[in-house]
């Protein structure tokens, strides 16, 4: 798959994805005319670092400690010096490869360095390529939030092979997984009854089939993303599961993977909102026959907890804590989560011990 996005105020990006994706890498990057490329990444992914390096003949590769300590104000400032070093100028292409931490924070390096140099965005988890490294959202966590100092500024490529996956844990590889669902669920019926043909092959990590998936998640993200860059009323539907799932996140405090409270949030808010159980079974069996149990523990469901916590979200103002719900399969609606309706979606037998 090979696809231009071209934004109005913004860097077109071009996405790329299947297994020969990185021979295109030398070509988008001449498109820069470039003095030079500078490849930063993961440092558990340095063999895959060398071998593009050497291809790109790379002027430095610079390994940096990826997960979310990376996203740092401090790693931007050494980044930044470490870039300098390398003698990193206007018009050297930074490659970024490893995850959502990698690509978040060399996205914003990027925009930043000089006032902005060319980005390539190589992700190698599946919730970079289905998610976190589109959309052109860049950032650092500060002051103890997340991704509290950032910038919207679209990748110039994003090249992703799905023969990077193959040494993620399984229960990464799902993760990733859980926002290409999300979408579907509220953007998109075909897609989903797709991804429900599909989850068999999923949850056995069939190449083929999470091609595919990719695929779909860049279709859907891009095609709300083009229509709102800055996140107004459209992109709100990449919210969903998000609002009660950062609650149970917060509340599981790091016992909990992001993907898995996304899958849990996903199905408490169609019970909040009254969603059919139809539709809510249905939603919560794609996810878990892709792998990803979405039954909150009966740990994390204190609701006095949860509301405080879905209440501080960033997306929470002036009192309101808006959601993005399913009310069909393929079709999402803005709704404002109350305390009565976080009852209802917790209410005796929805959870698992
Ligand atoms: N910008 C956005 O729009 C957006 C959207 C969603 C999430 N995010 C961000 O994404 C981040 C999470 O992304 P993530 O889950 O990819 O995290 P990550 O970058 O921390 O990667 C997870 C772990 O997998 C390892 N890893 C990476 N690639 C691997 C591979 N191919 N094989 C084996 N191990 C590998 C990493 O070293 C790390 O330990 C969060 O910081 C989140 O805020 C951003």
């Amino acid at each position: 798959m090979e696809r231009l996005f071209a934004f109005e105020h913004s860097t077109s990006s071009r996405i790329v994805l299947g297994t020969d994706a990185a021979s295109r890498l030398p070509e988008l990057v001449r498109a820069h005319d470039p003095d030079g490329v500078v490849i930063v990444h993961d440092e558990t992914l340095a063999e895959l670092a060398s071998a593009l390096g050497a291809e790109l003949s790379a002027a430095a590769t610079l390994a940096v400690a990826g997960g979310e300590a990376a996203k740092r104000l401090e790693t931007v400032g050494e980044l930044a010096e470490r870039l300098h070093a390398n003698g990193a100028t206007r018009a050297t292409v930074m490659v970024a490869i490893g995850g959502g931490t990698i690509t978040d924070l060399c996205g914003f390096v990027a925009s930043i360095y000089l006032r902005g140099v060319p980005f390539i965005a190589c992700p190698t988890t599946t919730l970079a390529m289905c998610d976190a490294a589109l959309g052109g959202k860049n950032g650092v966590d500060h002051c103890g939030l997340k991704n509290r100092l950032g910038t919207i500024r679209q990748p110039d490529a994003i090249v992703m092979d799905p023969a990077w996956l193959t040494t993620l844990p399984d229960e990464m590889f799902r993760e990733g997984l859980v926002e290409v669902v999300k979408k579907a669920a509220v953007l998109d019926r075909e897609r989903f009854e797709e991804l429900e043909r599909l989850a068999p092959a999923l949850r056995d990590r069939d190449a083929e089939a999470t091609e595919r998936a990719i695929a779909m998640s860049v279709d859907m993200k891009m095609t709300v993303v083009l229509a709102d860059e800055r996140e107004g009323d459209r992109r709100r539907a990449l919210n969903a599961g998000h609002t009660i799932g950062h609650a149970i996140e917060s509340f599981a405090g790091g016992a909990l993977r992001h993907g898995t409270a996304v899958a849990m949030g996903l199905v408490a808010e169609c019970r909040a909102a009254g969603v059919t159980d139809t539709i809510t079974e249905r939603v919560a069996a794609l996810l878990r026959a892709i792998g990803v149990d979405p039954d909150t523990p009966a740990a994390y469901t204190a609701r006095d907890r949860l509301w405080e916590l879905a209440r501080q979200d960033k997306k929470a103002m002036r009192g309101s804590v808006p959601m993005h719900v399913p009310h069909r399969i393929g079709e999402g609606h803005d709704i404002e989560l109350t305390r009565a309706m976080l009852d209802r979606a917790f209410a005796t037998g929805r959870s698992r011990d």
